[in-house]
This record gives C-alpha cells, structure tokens and sequence, in this order.
C-alpha cells in the first residue's frame, strides 16, 4: 500500500440538508480512489476542530449512504470558532470566547493539508476566518432555500421542493372535502424558491413569497370569488418570510448566540386567522418546518452532490483552494470562497415561473388573479379543478 500523499478533512456546517451524504461520500471516495489520499471527517462541523473530534472516512465509511438523510458527521451551526458561545453575563447576553487556535492545533495534530467544508455562508465565513492563518478551504455550498450568490442551484432544494409538493398535495383532499382554505408555511428564510417551486408544483391557489408583499384583501376576495365559481377550497403556499403589505415578518425566536440569529415561522397561523375572519370560510394553517429539511434526497439532489463533491477533490488536486464549488449554466466550476457571504438570491419579480403561475390563473397576493372558469353545461367538475 504507498504512503498517502496528502491528508484532507471535511465537516458539515450549518443546517442539514438532504445531499450533505452523498458529498461525503463523493469526497471520500474521489480523494481514496483517484488520488491515494486519506480523508478524515470532521464531527459536528467547525465543533470537532475546537474539540478534536476527527475520524479517518474509509470507503466502507461512506458506502451506502448515499440516500441517506442528514449527515454522518453531524453538524453545528452555533460553532463559530471566533466566536463561540461559552455561556451568559449576568445581564443574560451571551458571550464568546475565540477558539481559533484550538481548531490551527487540531489542524497541526491531523497534519490536514485541505478541508472540505460543505455549508452555507455563515460556514464559509467561518472558514474563510482561517485563511488568513494558512489554511487551504474548499467550499461546497448547500442549502434548501437555494438563495446562495454564485450558484444557479444547490442540492437540498429539489428535495425540499418534492417533499412540500407531497404534502400540500396530501392537504389538497381536506382543503376540497370540507370546503376550507388550507395554509401551508415553507422554510426558506428571506427568499421564496421553496414556496414558488411547491406552490406551483402543487397548483396552489394562492402563492406568496417574501419578495411580494400580500394585501390581505387581494387574498380575501380571490377566495370568495373561487367560491362562488363551484372552488369552495383554497390552498394557500406561504414562505416563512412573507409578510403583508407594511407590515413585518413574524420571528418565532431570535437565538442571540447563533451566527444567524433570527428564526423565522408563524406568519401561516396569522394569516389563517385573519382570512376567517374577514372570510367566514374555515381555514387552517400547517407549517411543515423541517419535515422538508429531511428524508432521502431526490436524484437530481443526489447527482449534483455527487458532481459538487468529486469537484472538491479535482480543485484541491489542481491546487485551486479557497475557491466554492458552483454550478453555473448548467456545469460544474468554481468561484471565489466567499463568492456567496453575506448576500442572498432571492427570487427576482421578473421570474419566469412566477410568470407562468400568473398566467394560469395563481395568485400572489399583490393583483387580483384570473378567476376559474365557471362551469359550463354538463361540466362534471365537483370543484376539484383549478
Ligand atoms: O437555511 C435552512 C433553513 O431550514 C431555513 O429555511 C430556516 O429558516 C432555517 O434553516 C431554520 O433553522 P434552524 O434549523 O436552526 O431552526
């Protein structure tokens, strides 16, 4: 057996996300059987390097975990090392301590000359604090919300999408047997992709996304009217982040010690309240939270981590490091490291699927939509089509 050439690490950063497996295992198997390297997971993200919690990924490590929900190595999203949490003052604020040379002798110690950092932009900013210290990044970016700069797409997203698709198809059947308008909050913190893409898939009534500000009356009068043509059920797919016209979006915890404080979710159950009582139609709100963060990953998500993590390995070997895996028009490049911190993608007002949803028919609470067609002699519609 020769020596290995060259010892990588990877961690998991951040929130899960369904794919974060099968990029582990991609690098892994990329770096063991393209290049002889040795590859050692990182556990719980940035935490196992302050910690010293590493443990060498064999193939037999990451065989069958492609389908697999979550991630091996776990992850952390509160592990900062220059800025860790450590407790409270008396006053109740959290404090920080940094732990940067914690995580640089932990480096030293596995003699790590790359790491693999699969994450969102608070993961690359934390990584990107250590380039200054010598040490070589590559990034792969994730997420659900699919709002990262740089990238036209990131896994997780289609498997989001699929699993909010299944579910608001299930709440369809309720919605049309007893007549009610049915509200279905999405994650997807400032930015609407999860909300359009199951909204639409769905054939959702009502979509509405934090980049269009809803007019609760616009919402009001779109659903008596459906009434009245035969459509005594509405469903209603809503972003996290939206709010109505001049008003805010609903926090449901603000979490001082994590790097992104603000958590988002209840608009869903405001929003139910408000249209029965303006309506007198019964409405009912379920948010799904995280129920779309997990699960097996769909195909598309599973080959584009496929694709994100055998890059990883082709940059590190070409010696391209701080860069970020990307795909952009459809292949699979890279882009500076910190090509995504700090921004969002959010969904322009000019997108093509909100284009098409307008046309047939959906609504998303800024302009009075199109109305179904009433029915027409000898229709059989019980009122189950859009
Ligand atoms: O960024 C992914 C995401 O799931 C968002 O859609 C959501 O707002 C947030 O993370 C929830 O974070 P947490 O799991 O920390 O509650």
């Amino acid at each position: 057996m020769p020596t290995p050439t060259k010892r990588i690490g990877v961690l998991t950063g951040g929130g899960d996300c369904p794919g974060l497996n099968a990029v582990i295992r991609a690098v892994a198997k990329s770096a063991i059987f393209d290049h002889g390297w040795e590859v050692m997971g990182i556990e719980d993200g940035f935490l196992g390097l302050i910690e010293d919690r590493l443990r060498p990924l064999a193939p037999c490590d990451v065989s069958g975990i492609l389908t697999l929900g979550g991630t091996i190595l776990g992850a952390s999203n509160k592990a900062d090392p220059a800025r860790f949490p450590v407790g409270y003052n008396a006053d109740g604020e959290p404090v920080f301590e940094n732990r940067t040379q914690e995580c640089l002798d932990t480096l030293a110690r596995h003699d790590l000359d790359t790491i693999v950092v699969i994450g969102g932009d608070g993961t690359m900013t934390c990584a990107n604090n250590f380039v200054e210290h010598g040490v070589n990044f590559v990034g792969v970016p994730k997420t659900i919300d699919n709002d990262l700069v740089g990238t036209d797409i990131t896994f997780g997203f289609s498997t989001a999408v699929q699993t909010a698709t299944e579910a608001i198809d299930r709440l369809h059947t309720t919605a049309m047997s007893h007549h009610r308008v049915m509200i279905v909050e999405v994650m997807g913190r400032n930015a609407g992709w999860i909300a359009l893409h199951a909204g639409v898939a769905s054939g959702s009534d009502v979509i509405l996304l934090p980049e269009i500000e809803y007019d609760l009356a616009t919402i009001n009068d779109f659903v008596i009217e459906r009434a009245k043509y035969g459509r005594r059920f509405s469903l209603i797919c809503i972003s996290e982040g939206a709010k109505p016209k001049g008003g805010k979006q609903v926090v449901n915890k603000i979490d001082p010690t994590s790097p992104d404080p603000i958590r988002l979710g209840g608009i869903g159950d405001q929003l139910a309240i408000d249209i029965e009582r303006c309506t007198d139609i019964e409405t009912r709100a379920v948010t799904l939270g995280h129920v779309i963060r997990g699960g097996s990953p769909v195909a598309a998500d599973r080959v584009m981590a496929t694709e994100f993590g055998h890059k990883a390995i082709e940059l590190i070997a070409d010696g391209e490091t701080n860069r970020l895996v990307v795909v952009q028009g459809g292949v699979v490049t890279h882009a500076p490291l910190m090509a995504s911190a700090d921004k969002q993608r959010l969904v322009p007002l000019g997108d093509p699927t909100i284009a098409a949803a307008r046309a047939v028919g959906t609504c998303f609470g800024d302009i009075p939509a199109h109305l179904p067609a009433p029915p027409h002699a000898g229709c059989k519609t019980t009122g189950a089509c859009h």
